[in-house]
């Protein structure tokens, strides 16, 4: 695991001077009216619910239900963490997986935060439990205290999960952004044969992760957070692959989804731009995408 920020380090002050400036941006507009009605909004999530079906999933996780969930920030607006726990209690899944960003103030004490974790982690109903793992908001520090309340975090390695004879194999990264080594690279080279899903904090290693990969859970881009009419969004936040900031797609046999996330980073505000949360069910057929009941054409 990486202990230190990859990056040059100008990087690292213009984003520390970005960060301090956004800080002070939103102290001057909290107690205006449209702020605090982005503030509200960020914490009404909806929930998205896709069918992927595909021809090669083993059939014992035929229907196997995965609840993801992405981009926290559980520290910037206060009740994220109850209207979340409210999201997802009822439903009933075989595996949750938490792709990163649960912190948003790369400072904050850890142990308050973790109890707002454990408050969601106790909202979710998984057959086989809870697997994490870190964002560039996130740190080493936190891997020991997500694991003591039940998550376990996957630092590029893979877990396979066994039904019956058959195996379906969960290949989980350290951030690729802000810590990134070659060690994510050679994680997902080295995903066993056979149904292999990809949790990564961020679309950047989309092409590489298709290689041996049927599905790509991600977050990071937050759909935008703060867009125009229509979700039209300012920036993706990403160096490759801008083009998969947001929703379903595909890269060669590989399925993704690139969640809107959760909570909101930094400014506790979006706009044009819900959080949600993400059910995904699993289907053995002919291979075809669907979003809230509607195929969806992929090319
Ligand atoms: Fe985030």
């Amino acid at each position: 695991m990486e202990a230190q920020p990859s990056g040059k380090r100008w990087r690292g002050h213009l984003r520390n001077q970005l960060y301090g400036t956004a800080w002070r941006v939103h102290h001057v507009l909290r107690p205006t009216r449209p702020f605090r009605r982005g503030a509200e909004r960020a914490l009404k999530l909806d929930l998205t619910e896709l069918t992927l079906s595909f021809a090669d999933l083993p059939s014992a996780f035929d229907g196997y239900r995965i609840l993801h969930l992405t981009d926290l920030h559980l520290d910037n607006i206060d009740d994220t963490a109850v209207e979340t726990a409210a999201r997802v209690a009822g439903i009933e899944c075989d595996l949750c997986v938490i792709t990163g960003d649960i912190r948003d103030n790369i400072h904050a004490p850890l142990h308050p935060l973790i109890e707002r974790l454990e408050h969601v982690v106790s909202s979710v109903c998984a057959l086989d439990g809870v697997l994490g793992v870190l964002g560039n908001h996130d740190g080493a520090a936190m891997v020991a205290p997500m694991e003591r309340i039940g998550i376990h975090v996957l630092l590029n390695e893979t877990l396979t999960l066994s039904r019956d004879t058959d195996d379906l194999h969960v290949t989980g990264l350290d951030d690729v952004h802000r810590f990134h080594t070659e060690e994510a690279y050679a994680a997902l080279d080295a995903a066993p044969e056979g149904f292999c899903i990809a949790l990564v904090h961020s679309p950047e290693v989309a092409g590489h992760a298709a290689e041996r990969h049927r599905l790509y859970l991600t977050g990071h881009t937050h759909g935008g957070q703060i867009c125009l009419p229509g979700q039209r969004s300012f920036t993706s936040g990403l160096k490759r692959h801008r083009d998969l900031g947001r929703g379903i797609w595909r890269q060669g046999r590989m399925v993704g989804y690139t969640s809107r996330g959760i909570g909101a980073c930094i400014i506790p505000f979006r706009s044009y731009c819900p959080g949600e949360v993400v059910l995904v069910t699993l289907r053995r057929a002919t291979d075809r995408v669907s979003v809230n009941g509607s195929d969806a054409d992929l090319g």
